[in-house]
């Protein structure tokens, strides 16, 4: 017996610790490493949940944790010091970040004018396999290549290994053998094949130290590469983002034996691919976001209020379906002065939309899904990467962390469903339906169509015996009703309300008379500002 209950509580104890999520960060060489201005590199950390403790552990730096982050606190770790990758093939300057809850990261590297921006994806979202997309042609970067100089070397390959010893192999380039929690650096030569593979997951960041821009200067370029998928996808290209460029945008798509750069066409704004899908233009790498990406809310952390960022442009850019744009909210408020600009010969269109007064920002729609991207610029610098998703759950209540749980029991009294419901959770009630948008939201989920065999359901109203006056159990006001013509009727035709499940409208009913529950829990959501 003893044996078998130690394997339990270590399994126990397993478990609770596998909850953990982990994430590995690193800040490419930007510029040149030994480029005499100040690094500023930043890992910004949200909490989604309550009391969120996030840790950072680095060969390079010191440990740095935050305990106990309540949902939609963003804190930053920032590192001025040189952190940041050199020039070498094999390096510990790797960060590990840790939480025990879901968080939103997003990274900065800044230096004189020289930044980039990447969301981070989880270590159990990355891959063992990539596709490396084609290098863009860059007048004077890419034309005349030599080690010799940063702002003509070969594009390169960063690889971060996760917790495992790995062997990574990258066709028609020497194979690499990484220690865990290492970087490698591959140059990509014109024999480099296109596709990545490991043993155990990597992430891999695709890029340049220092590629000529717009006007002349050069500056860090990368996107974090994303795994490998088995379906083609689609994706739609904010035509937006490209206005003053058209000429100089490309899309570099690579996928599974081939690789193809293709100007950017405004007149075809959509790619398919099973593979890498990334917009260019100088000083740029966007990773496009596929149509099974879209999604319901997305976080920003913007970096243009934040002082050491003066006079930085910040935007989001989103791509939604043409007759939903009256939908698209930033915090509390609909957007309104937005530019919608149609995706031709797609029912998307697109806009670019400044965002200012605030860091952060939350991007979302009560009945639609689309694409959010998170922009920035400043003279010839250009930043951006896709916005963190939040959810993917539509709710007209804002954006949804844990969705709402209906639940309609067995039939029994209004008293035995108010117990019922209360018994399964502390988050659990009969409904009260205090907002007419409340009432058509359940009315929605709760119709003859969903629930064929009922006729009518025990919501949360009862008129009180002292005053007469119908309440919620909630204890909401109840001065937003529903109720059937004709109804409520006398006292002695029911203290207690049902809700009928062909109209959604109320009629009182006695309450001792044996009717099915809607137990509900509210979801949880994110906060909007
Ligand atoms: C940083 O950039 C500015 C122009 O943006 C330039 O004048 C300055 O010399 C640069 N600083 C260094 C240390 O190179
Ligand atoms: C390439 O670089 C070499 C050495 O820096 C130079 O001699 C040569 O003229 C360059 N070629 C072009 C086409 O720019
Ligand atoms: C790299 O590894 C792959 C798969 O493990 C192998 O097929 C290939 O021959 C290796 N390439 C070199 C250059 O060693
Ligand atoms: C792009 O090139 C086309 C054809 O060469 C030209 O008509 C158009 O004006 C150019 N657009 C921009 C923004 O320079
Ligand atoms: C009901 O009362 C709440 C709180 O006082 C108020 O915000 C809401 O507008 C009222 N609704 C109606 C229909 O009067």
């Amino acid at each position: 017996m003893i044996p078998l209950l130690l394997l339990l509580s270590l399994n126990a104890a397993s478990s609770s610790g596998n909850t953990d999520i982990h994430y590995i960060v690193a800040f490419p060489e930007n510029i040149a490493y030994y480029h005499p201005s100040t690094a500023q590199n930043l890992i910004y950390v949200t909490a989604l949940n309550d009391d969120t403790d996030v840790d950072m552990n680095s060969d390079v730096h010191e440990y740095r944790k935050h305990d106990n982050m309540h949902s939609g606190r963003t804190e930053a770790w920032s590192f001025n010091e040189n952190v940041e990758l050199q020039k070498s093939d094999e390096s510990n300057r790797l960060f590990k970040v840790k939480s025990d809850k879901k968080i939103a990261i997003s990274v900065v590297s800044a230096k004189n004018g020289s930044v980039q921006t990447a969301l981070i994806i989880p270590n159990d979202k990355l891959g063992q396999k990539y596709f490396i997309p084609p290098v863009p042609n860059i007048p004077k970067t890419t034309t005349n290549v030599t080690l010799e100089v940063t702002e003509r070397q070969p594009f390169k390959l960063i690889i971060l290994n996760t917790d495992k010893e790995n062997k990574v192999a990258i066709e028609g380039s020497s194979n690499v053998s990484l220690a865990a929690s290492k970087v490698a650096h591959v140059f990509l030569t014109s024999s480099t094949g296109n596709v990545v593979t490991s043993e155990h997951p990597v992430a891999v960041i695709f890029g340049h130290t220092c590629a000529i821009r717009q006007d002349c200067t050069c500056g860090l370029l990368y996107a974090m590469l994303p795994p490998a998928n088995d379906e083609p996808l689609k994706y739609y290209i904010p035509t937006v983002v490209t206005k003053d460029v058209e000429n100089d945008t490309y899309i570099l798509l690579s996928d599974e034996g081939s690789t193809r750069q293709q100007k950017f066409n405004p007149g075809d704004p959509q790619v398919q691919t099973a593979g890498t899908a990334i917009l260019y233009q100088p000083g740029l790498l966007l990773n496009l976001i596929p149509e099974t990406d879209f999604a319901t809310c997305f976080f920003i952390r913007a970096i243009s209020d934040n002082g050491n960022f003066p006079d930085f442009n910040n935007y989001a850019v989103i791509v939604v379906h043409k007759d939903k744009t009256e939908g698209v909210h930033i915090g509390e408020s609909p957007v309104e002065s937005a530019d919608w600009k149609p995706l031709t010969s797609t029912d998307y269109v697109s806009a670019k939309v400044k965002l200012q007064g605030s860091t952060k920002y939350v991007v979302w729609h009560p009945s639609s899904k689309m694409a959010v991207y998170f922009m920035g610029d400043k003279d010839d610098t250009l930043f951006g990467n896709p916005a963190t998703v939040l959810s993917t759950v539509a709710d007209y209540r804002g954006c949804v962390l844990t969705p709402e749980v209906i639940e309609i029991g067995d039939a029994k009294t209004w008293q035995d469903s108010v117990g019922y419901c209360e018994h399964q959770s502390t988050t659990k009630s009969l409904l009260s339906l205090s907002t007419n948008e409340l009432q058509a939201h359940i009315f929605s989920k709760i119709n003859q169509e969903t629930y064929p065999d009922h006729q009518a359901v025990w919501i949360g109203m009862r008129r009180s015996a002292l005053s007469g006056q119908h309440y919620w159990l909630n204890k909401d006001k109840a001065n937003e009703t529903n109720w059937d013509d004709g109804e409520p009727g006398a006292v002695e035709e029911g203290q207690c309300t049902v809700m009928s499940v062909e109209s959604g409208k109320w009629s009182d009913e006695d309450c001792c008379v044996k009717v099915p529950p809607v137990c509900y829990t509210p979801p949880v959501l994110f906060p909007l500002t």
